[in-house]
């Protein structure tokens, strides 16, 4: 594989000699890439160059991911998937790398606080109330942290029970819970033995149950914002489940009891009382005072705070909450995945639609799974997988366990090539720009000079060189030449 940037302006001026310069798969140490250039000097044009010369010239399969933020990355043969809050496909943060090696729950858990670390930092009381509440929503979903075992499913089996068309949302209730289930309105397919509510009424208390799925599947985002606003209501209530449940059961068995009053009101018959309504509700209510005097009368012993004592105060939970609820509207973390086409080499992910920080969220989730996915493929002798991000500066930093860091660092072995383009170097830590195997320089804006002078070790003179979109400097190392060597470059054809 290969890519031709342009002439060496050396050659060409002094002898009028044609010597390309090219950067060959065979030769570089490594497919990484860091293309810096100011506003209009043609990065997404040279991208766009770099992404045709190389699926042209692939001599083995291979696929591109190209990040596009501003949709102006128009490629060949590319398979576009646009995301926004409105498509029904999206990212799944919680899925479980199986990889007892690279993969788990723990693993899991940490990549996902670290991500949301670093688009607004938690604090160390939300962290762990976060760590909490996603670890018991991988228990209820079967992954165990220490049996690896757990940790693989097989998501194209898993279909929710029905696909909405009758109305209905199948729940996945155990056995034990059922009558807190029957109390809050669900009711028995006794030919799918399963509960169920109408799809409208999927909300609320009832939301402690998932979906029933044909098999079992990776949580999602919205299953831990059900889960903890149920534990935010426990919390806030005071109360165990029993008691919740029989207090939810009231409230319901009371608003039955005003529907029909004021069916009967309507019908003008308002001297007609319900009788089987009121004693449902009479009933319904001794229950919920029966169930918080037993919870109350139990409490000396305090183990029944333990399970709620992790989730700190409501306060605390309330501020995870708020996180989860802002992640969960940005409408980029759903359960289905996006509709790529699996026979072409170019997926494309068109970001306009999103904010900045949804980009930011969006690229560095999905990097961290294409690594996790890499590495559990184990060590490749080709480059298989090309990312790249333009504007990379939206997602850099200097944290050492970004993910654009590590696979700058780590990923060539597994067969990743990473291509980046910003307006400076400036976002870049001195170990990313270090491991990346070409650099180069568009023409960059003064402002910018000194950075690039003692980070890209390049002179004044060589910037001061460039001519936009004519010029440019390269630099290519090679396993047998590994030395920073800037090469003046007459973009290709030239003229
Ligand atoms: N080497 C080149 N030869 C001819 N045209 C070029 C060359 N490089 C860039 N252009 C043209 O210049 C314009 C600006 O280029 P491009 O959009 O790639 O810049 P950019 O660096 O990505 O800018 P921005 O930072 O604003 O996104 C485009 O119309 C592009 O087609
Ligand atoms: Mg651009």
């Amino acid at each position: 594989m290969h890519i031709t940037y342009g002439v060496e302006a050396m050659a060409y001026q002094k002898h009028q000699q044609v010597v390309p310069v090219r950067w060959d798969s065979r030769t570089a140490v490594n497919g990484h890439c860091l293309l810096v250039g100011m506003s209009g000097a043609g990065k997404t044009f040279r991208l766009r160059q770099m992404i045709d010369q190389m699926s042209a010239s692939a001599e083995q399969p291979i696929r591109f991911h190209v990040f596009d933020v501003h949709g102006d990355i128009e490629l060949n043969n590319a398979s576009s998937v646009l995301f926004s809050e409105q498509t029904r496909y999206g990212l799944n943060p919680l899925r479980i790398v199986p990889d007892p090696h690279f993969g788990g729950v723990r693993k899991s858990i940490q990549a996902f606080i670290a991500t949301m670390n670093r688009v607004r930092v938690l604090g160390t009381k939300q962290e762990a109330v976060l760590r909490s509440l996603l670890n018991d929503i991988y228990t209820r979903n079967g992954f165990k942290a220490k049996d690896p075992s757990t940790w693989y499913v097989d998501e194209r089996q898993a279909q929710l029970l029905s696909d909405g068309s009758d109305g209905r949302m199948y729940l996945d209730v155990p056995i034990e819970e059922k009558e807190d289930a029957k109390a809050l309105g669900a009711r028995w397919d006794s030919h799918l033995k399963c509960w169920y509510v109408a799809l409208h009424d999927y909300n609320g208390p009832i939301e402690r149950w998932p979906p029933k799925t044909t098999s079992r599947t990776h949580p999602t985002l919205a299953d831990v914002l059900g889960m903890a606003r149920y534990v935010l209501q426990k919390l806030f209530l005071g109360a165990n489940v029993e008691a919740l449940t029989h207090l939810q059961a009231t409230n319901r068995a009371a608003s039955a009891l005003n529907r029909k009053l004021l069916k009967a009101h309507r019908q003008r018959e308002a001297n007609i009382t319900d009788d089987a309504a009121s004693q449902e509700l009479l009933k319904a209510k001794q229950k919920a005072i029966d169930s918080y005097s037993e919870y109350v009368n139990n409490i000396q012993s305090g183990s029944e705070l333990v399970d709620v004592l992790k989730y700190d105060s409501t306060e605390v939970l309330k501020s995870v909450i708020d996180r989860l609820e802002n992640l969960n509207a940005t409408g980029i973390f759903k359960s289905t995945t996006p509709p790529f086409d699996p026979s072409c080499p170019v997926w494309r992910y068109e970001l306009s639609p999103l904010s900045l920080e949804e980009r930011k969220l969006f690229v560095l989730f999905r990097l961290q799974e294409l690594f996790n996915t890499a590495m559990q493929r184990g060590p490749q002798d080709h480059i298989t997988d090309v990312i790249v991000l333009d504007e990379a500066h939206i997602y850099a930093d200097d944290d050492p366990d970004n993910p654009i860091n590590t696979i700058a660092k780590e990923a060539r072995k597994f067969g990743v090539a990473l291509i980046c383009a910003s307006q400076s170097p400036t976002h870049f830590t001195e170990d990313f720009i270090a491991s990346v195997g070409t650099k180069i320089i568009l023409g960059i804006d003064e402002m910018y000079w000194r950075s690039a002078v003692a980070k890209m070790r390049v002179s004044d003179r060589s910037l001061q060189w460039i001519k936009l979109k004519k010029s440019m400097l390269v630099q290519i190392k090679c396993n047998d030449d590994a030395q920073n060597r800037w090469l003046g470059v007459y973009t290709y054809p030239t003229n």
